[in-house]
């Protein structure tokens, strides 16, 4: 066997890492401390989908006014995080960053100016991760407004944390429909057990790190095309359709297209699971209500999920692989007119609330995380044989 071949990772696919009472990934149902997805994503609020993450049980009416004013509250950036956004502004602006890798390096500076930022007691943890949940949008939202030369648009504290999130990125009230997709797709991105980068956060807490540490090294592990980055790649594959085929959605050339990828081997972006191999139930939630708001937006909104619709068609007959949720959403964001490269952030500013779910269940009853890995390299030498 080549070494190359002796190197090729399972991936750890199949395995159980550990025990969690957070949520189970089923290839039928997604569960969130014992609720279905369905009926979260139909019945709840993001407010409330937090709260039921954060601190284990669905909130009371007093419970959850007092949270959401809470997160309402606490949404304002320090001074010095946003004057770290506008010197960013030129590296977003040339591409040597993206809004990721800004997110990443701010959520690291509120560490640096917590004066909590050491303590992992579960208690902590928990304060500091709805601190996290308040803020994080907030950078999201400044960072775009520097990077589109407009004032920084204030958080606003009447509105919902969906609504508030589209208004800091805009600078316009969003209306009520479009506030509620948002914070749909916020539900169905909050939590989904060991993916990379909920167990990267695991595996950074259990050395008994910070939250803040733990959340930056997630953040660098979603940003990746294979975790939450698709989302933003698979709008950018479809663009790419777009440009060489053209507007008119003709099924023979976006067939073409389609055969030229799978014959170059091309992983097409938004679509398979490692774990749901017959299709991601959190799509199909997504594509509706993307779908319903572009169809009453313009031709052109139609025409980009009819374009994703047929792409999925072709994927499915012939490759039997579904989309996930990660293709829905760049087209029900884009429909939006949100831009490309804030559609990660935003999984971003739903996300934080499974990891930070996982980090205080991994600080409550901690052991460290250290795997082995079986050795394939060269027989034992001595250095000085020659
Ligand atoms: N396009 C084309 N072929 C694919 C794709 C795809 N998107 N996904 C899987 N396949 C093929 C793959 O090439 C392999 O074929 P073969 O057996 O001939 O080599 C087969 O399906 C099995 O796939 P795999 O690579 O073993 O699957 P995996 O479990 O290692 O990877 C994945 C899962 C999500 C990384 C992969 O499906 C992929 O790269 N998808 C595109 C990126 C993407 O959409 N990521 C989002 C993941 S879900 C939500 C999230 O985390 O944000």
């Amino acid at each position: 066997m080549s070494a190359t071949a002796e190197l090729k990772s399972s991936g750890l696919e199949g395995m159980i890492a550990g025990k969690t009472a957070i949520c189970a990934v089923n290839q039928t149902s997604l569960i969130y401390r014992g609720y279905e997805i369905a009926d979260l994503a139909e019945n709840a609020t993001f407010e409330e989908v937090a709260f039921l993450l954060l601190v284990g049980h669905k909130p009371s009416e007093s419970e959850l006014k007092a949270f959401s004013k809470e997160l309402a509250s606490q949404r304002a950036i320090p001074g010095a995080v946003i004057d770290y956004l506008r010197t960013a502004g030129p590296w977003l602006k040339s591409g040597s960053a993206v809004p990721m890798d800004v997110l990443r390096t701010a959520v690291s500076m509120l560490g640096n100016m917590d004066p909590n930022s050491q303590a992992v007691s579960p208690e902590a943890d928990l304060e500091k991760a709805k601190t996290l949940t308040a803020q994080i949008p907030t950078i999201i939202g400044h960072m775009q407004n520097v990077i589109d030369g407009r004032e920084i648009v204030k958080p606003d504290e009447s509105l919902s944390h969906a609504a508030n999130l589209l208004y800091m990125i805009t600078g316009e009230k969003p209306s009520d429909e479009h506030a509620r997709v948002i914070d749909v797709s916020l539900i169905l991105y909050a939590e989904h057990d060991y993916n990379a980068s909920t167990f990267s956060s695991r595996v950074i807490a259990a050395t008994l790190s910070d939250i803040h540490g733990a959340v930056t090294g997630a953040i660098a592990a979603l940003k990746g095309p294979l975790h939450g980055g698709a989302n933003e790649a698979a709008m950018e594959m479809l663009r790419e359709i777009r440009s060489d085929i053209g507007k008119d959605n003709d099924p023979k050339k976006i067939q073409d297209w389609m055969h030229q990828a799978f014959a170059d081997k091309r992983k097409l972006m938004g679509f398979g699971h490692r774990v749901y191999k017959n299709g991601d139930h959190r799509a199909g939630i997504l594509h509706k209500l993307g779908r319903q708001l572009a169809e009453k937006a313009t031709d052109d909104s139609l025409a980009w999920f009819e374009l994703g619709e047929e792409v999925q068609k072709i994927m499915e007959t012939e490759k039997n692989i579904y989309p996930n949720v990660d293709f829905p959403c760049g087209l029900t964001y884009f429909t939006m007119g949100i831009p490309v490269p804030q559609y990660t952030p935003i999984f971003v500013a739903a996300r934080i609330t499974g990891w930070a779910a996982h980090i205080i269940e991994q600080h409550a009853n901690n052991r460290l995380i250290r795997p082995i890995a079986e050795y394939v390299g060269p027989e034992l030498k001595k250095w000085n044989d020659g």
